[in-house]
């Protein structure tokens, strides 16, 4: 069995684990959270930043720290993970669903201003596969409409954009350290608050509302309460974890970058027969192998290929089922028919197995079954 997905956990994250087991601080900011945020700042030069129980909980932060208000409205795209809605969403703001570059799959920046209303109060952006949406151009727009922006780094530690690192981007930069993600925490995140005058409120919302971390680093001799806020700070342990994760960097992304370039490689020939399309990196991008993606020339055709990769013991995944055609998005007005590449993109891409514990055989043997397979697809 070749499996989709497989976290890598070495002597480091159980040594880490353990120390912090045995450590003062089991709850959230002790000296982990502190070890992390240094070896984060210097690896990819973030200023500001704050762990979180989820990437989920970083959207949601940055969705308070935005002002999102009920009947505001907030541009996003639909082929992304739920929570990049939902956060806005819980704030009492609607979604205006934005179409897809067929390159990237990141939202198609040249459609976002005719979807701009007087209520139009953000725009979230979403890194799709690690490769960073067209952000100047998104920033362009969002200055002239004065608008937040928002950038959905989940999926994309260590990629770059014209240089810059992936949720150095805007204003708020949000980060997933899901099992599923390069880097791991089991569960949790991270909000880069690159606008520095969002960082106090962004502390407090992160500490039930309150200025708890101020008291910390002896600002106050007490704290209360001051704002809204949620429970957004995660364990030391987990910290522990993230730490040695961030410290094995180079050689995750290295052990990553071996698989994605020998699907590349070795199945080049196959786009070039036009039997599948394979991912696409812009010139001024560069990406972290979060991801490796075929697309179909057909959903029946991504559907057959998925479930005989599946029958020769290969997990491949379809990607996201568009946010606007669930049930969630029909519900909100929204139905099939009004995104094609969206829609399109959705039943036609499907993920290889991608992650740090497959090796350049295991890349060949996934290579060679999908060779087969679609050589001879019905
Ligand atoms: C684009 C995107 N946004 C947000 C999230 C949510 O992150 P988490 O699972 O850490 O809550 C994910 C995770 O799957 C994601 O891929």
């Amino acid at each position: 069995m070749i499996k989709f997905n497989k976290a890598s956990i070495t002597q480091l994250e159980e040594k880490y684990l353990l120390d912090a087991l045995h450590g003062n601080v089991l709850s959230g900011d002790g000296k982990y959270t502190d070890m992390a945020y240094e070896a984060l700042g210097k690896r990819f030069g973030f200023e500001r930043m704050l762990l979180t129980t989820s990437g989920t909980a970083s959207l949601e932060m940055a969705s308070i720290l935005s002002r999102i208000e009920p009947g505001d409205e907030v541009i996003v795209p639909s082929f992304t993970f739920s929570s990049t809605v939902n956060a806005f969403l819980l704030r009492g703001a609607h979604p205006l669903f934005c179409d897809i570059r067929p390159d990237t799959c990141n939202i198609d920046e040249m459609l976002i201003e005719e979807l701009i209303t007087p209520k139009t109060k953000a725009i979230c952006a979403v890194d799709y596969a690690g490769v960073a949406a067209e952000m100047d151009t998104i920033n362009r727009i969002a200055k002239e409409h004065g608008l937040m922006v928002i950038e959905d780094a989940a999926q994309a530690l260590g990629s770059t954009y014209k240089g810059r690192f992936a949720g150095t981007l805007s204003e708020l930069g949000c980060f997933s350290f899901h099992e599923t993600k390069n880097y791991i925490m089991g569960e949790g995140g991270m909000i880069v608050v690159n606008d520095e005058s969002l960082m106090d409120r962004a502390e407090i919302i992160r500490e039930k509302g309150t200025n708890r971390r101020q008291l910390i680093r002896g600002v106050v001799d007490k704290y209360s309460w001051h704002d809204i806020g949620s429970s957004f700070l995660p364990s030391d342990l987990l910290a522990a974890l993230l730490y040695a994760q961030i410290l094995r960097f180079d050689e995750i992304m290295d052990k990553r970058m071996l698989v994605w370039n020998t699907y590349m490689e070795e199945l080049k020939d196959l786009e070039q027969q036009g039997l599948i399309g394979l991912p696409q990196i812009p010139e001024h991008c560069t990406h972290n192998a979060h991801m490796f993606n075929l697309l179909l020339p057909t959903p029946e055709a991504r559907n057959e290929f998925g479930d005989r990769m599946r029958e020769k013991g290969i997990q491949a995944h379809i990607c996201y089922v568009p946010l606007h055609s669930a049930p969630m998005g029909q519900s909100l007005g929204y139905h099939e028919g009004m995104l094609p590449v969206t829609e399109s993109y959705g039943k036609r891409l499907i993920r290889l197995p991608l992650h740090a514990e497959l090796t350049k055989e295991d890349a060949l043997t996934v290579c060679e079954e999908a060779r087969k397979i679609l050589c001879t697809l019905g």
